[in-house]
């Protein structure tokens, strides 16, 4: 069945309440002209996802993402090392605490390293200088007090790292401002967690 012209789509979209047929978006001046549209996107057919409208400097997303991706690998192997080096000082429950957030930031950095191919950029896995391209450190810690501390203390820093990224792309890139947002959440909770267990530690 060959396409609904503009003109048609009008003729048979539901009237509003004053018995009159709503704007098409073009008329609304929401949307671009489609024909315009359709042949500004065949011009950059070979990046992908990114579409001629989006609205942020790619490189400068693709760079934060990349540090973000450093920052989530790092946290990875600090929960691994702190729930391995809990055994036997820790209950299970904290160290169960421990390996979920583990799981839980690898979740994250896969989902940042698919963003970052979606727009067009390599991540950085290279464990050359992961350390310094992470915003968080990396601190085995020693007693569980110190692990739980330094956990809440990379938590806190990833809390503002990521805000500040999410008010850098604002309404840019809505795509990496959305799971930025969800990841946010997730790290808000992280610490959250890591201070209910801190309040139980004693020195
Ligand atoms: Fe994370
Ligand atoms: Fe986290």
């Amino acid at each position: 069945m060959p396409a609904q012209t503009a003109t048609q789509a009008r003729k048979s979209a539901p009237t509003s309440g004053n018995g009159r047929a709503p704007a098409a978006p073009q008329e609304s001046g929401f949307l671009s002209d489609v024909k315009a549209l359709r042949e500004r996107v065949r011009q950059h057919i070979d990046e992908g996802a990114v579409t001629p409208n989006y609205g942020a400097d790619r490189d400068k997303v693709v760079a934060l993402l990349n540090a973000a991706l450093a920052t989530e690998i790092v946290c990875v192997l600090r929960y691994k090392r702190h729930y391995f080096m809990a055994q036997g000082i820790a209950s299970d429950s904290v160290k169960a605490e421990f390996l979920e957030h583990a799981g839980e930031e690898q979740e994250h950095a896969d989902e940042i390293a698919e963003r970052i191919c979606q727009l067009g950029g390599e991540p950085d896995l290279d464990p050359e200088g992961l350390a310094s391209r992470s915003h968080s450190e990396y601190v085995a810690g020693t007693s569980l007090r110190e692990m739980v501390r330094e956990d809440l203390i990379a938590e806190r820093v990833a809390i503002e790292s990521y805000r500040e990224m999410i008010n850098y792309i604002g309404d840019r890139d809505t795509t990496t401002k959305r799971m930025l947002e969800h990841i946010l959440a997730v790290e808000e909770e992280h610490a959250e967690d890591m201070n209910s267990l801190l309040q139980g530690i004693k020195d």
